[in-house]
Order: structure tokens, then C-alpha cells, then sequence
């Protein structure tokens, strides 16, 4: 903690704060486990960190799409996501798989990473046309399974990812086969054909131009987002205060 962050107002300023990392990002992985020791260190002065996150930008109070993006969402993701947006406006594709190309990995961008399509479609579905959240859920499934009719093949890059031999779980191949037999099927393989990676060599867009895109086809509650009461709130919260102890 610095002076600077005592002086702007952050909740908690005066004391140190301590960062319980949550499981899902340590367990199973060299980390060690530190709940105990960081639970150890609490004294007066001394608390587990809840609101702002002085290291974080901070978000506006009733934040907007466009802000998790700025603000929140892996660099890394956040390229991805906009260039697969880019991509699907450039090809002239509806404006809603233009959306879904936009938002479908935006869980792993800035939640979780495990079942990520679930997680997306989940954190969107009060907000756009039932459509893109299906497409966005069924990514993750179709993802794994050629379609040689729109000239969509294995990924490559899964074959880096996660070796040559590679097969997904019974859960996985089942949602693709339901989704190949969905009326919406198109709309998520369409996800499927502009989810490429480009980590180095991508250009910079600029999230603002899908600003009219969002305004027609994401519902942003009035609220903003975290904060308007519905059942997904909790998880535009976890992204702004993604520290947050408890
Ligand atoms: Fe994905
Ligand atoms: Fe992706």
C-alpha cells in the first residue's frame, strides 16, 4: 500500500492487504498452498483484501462491456477476442456472430478458464439474443471436431496445446453432437472458423469500433454490469474484484 492509494480513497486504505488466491488458480499446480501462512499474517493493520484493488485500474461504478475489456481481460484474450470480432465484420457476417465472435472466450479472458464456453454463455445470456450465448457455449465443444463442409479443420494449435493424442471428455464430444443437430448450429461453427490465434502477429484494434454493434445487440442494464440484480451478477463482480476474499 502506498500513500497514493491512501490519499484516492481505496477501501481499506491504511492497511496492508493480504490476496487469498483462489483455488482454481493454484491447486494442482507448483504454487504452494498459502492459505494458511496468509491467514497467519493478519494483525491489526493487517487485512484480507476486499473492494479495489489499488494494482488494478479501476473500474467505473456502473461499468459497461467495453470497460471489462479495457480493464479486466487478459491481453492476450483480449487480441484474440477482437481480432476474431474484427475478422467475422470484415467477412460480413450478421452482426450477432460478429458479438458472439466478440464475447466467446470472454471467461478464460477474465474468470476461469475451465469449461469456458459454459462460463461465457452464462455471464452473457441476460444480455444478448439466446442465440449468441448458445453459440458461445457450443465453441468450447465444436472447437475439437472438423467440419469439412465450411472448410473447418482440427485445430493446429490444439495439437501444440494439448498434444497429438489428445481426446476430449464423453461430456465435450456429446455437446458437439447435440450442437451439429441444433437449428443454431451454424452460428456457433461460425465462432469456431474466426477462433484463431494470432499472439504475435496481430494488429491492434480497437474495441471501440463494435461500440454500435454492442449498443444494438448488447442489453447493458442500466446499472452496469455486476450491479442490476440478475443471477449473473456475481460474476461481472468477480471480475472487478477478482481479490476479493470472500
Ligand atoms: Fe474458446
Ligand atoms: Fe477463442
Amino acid at each position: 500500500m502506498s500513500d497514493d492509494d491512501e490519499n484516492s480513497g481505496y477501501p481499506q486504505a491504511g492497511n496492508r492487504r493480504l490476496i487469498l488466491t483462489p483455488p482454481v488458480g493454484w491447486r494442482g499446480t507448483e504454487a504452494p498452498d498459502t492459505e494458511g501462512e496468509v491467514l497467519g499474517q493478519l494483525a491489526p493493520g493487517t487485512v484480507l483484501m476486499m473492494g479495489d484493488n489499488p494494482a488494478l485500474p479501476r473500474m467505473p461504478a456502473k461499468p459497461r462491456l467495453l470497460d471489462f475489456f479495457k480493464h479486466r481481460i487478459t491481453d492476450i484474450t483480449f487480441r484474440h477476442l477482437v481480432t476474431s470480432g474484427k475478422r467475422a465484420l470484415d467477412s460480413g457476417q450478421d452482426e450477432k456472430i460478429v458479438l458472439a465472435c466478440l464475447l466467446h472466450d470472454i471467461a478464460n479472458g477474465m474468470l476461469l478458464r475451465t469449461d469456458h464456453g459454459y462460463w461465457g454463455a452464462q455471464m452473457i445470456a441476460p444480455y444478448v439474443d439466446a442465440e449468441v450465448a448458445w453459440a458461445v457455449e457450443n465453441h468450447q465443444a465444436l472447437r475439437y471436431y472438423a467440419d469439412e463442409s465450411v472448410g473447418y479443420r482440427y485445430p493446429d494449435s490444439y495439437v501444440r496445446f494439448f498434444g497429438p493424442d489428445y481426446t476430449p471428455p464423453e461430456y465435450i464430444r456429446a455437446a458437439a453432437e447435440a450442437a451439429r443437430k441444433h437449428r443454431w448450429y451454424m452460428s456457433s461453427r461460425l465462432v469456431t472458423l474466426y477462433d484463431i490465434y494470432f499472439f504475435e502477429k496481430s494488429e491492434t484494434v480497437d474495441p471501440e469500433i463494435f461500440t454500435d454493434i454492442i449498443g444494438r445487440h448488447f442489453r447493458e442494464p442500466r446499472e452496469g454490469l455486476g450491479f442490476d440484480g440478475s443471477h449473473v451478477a456475481h460474476m461481472w463482480r468477480t471480475a472487478i474484484w477478482p481479490n476479493n476474499a470472500l
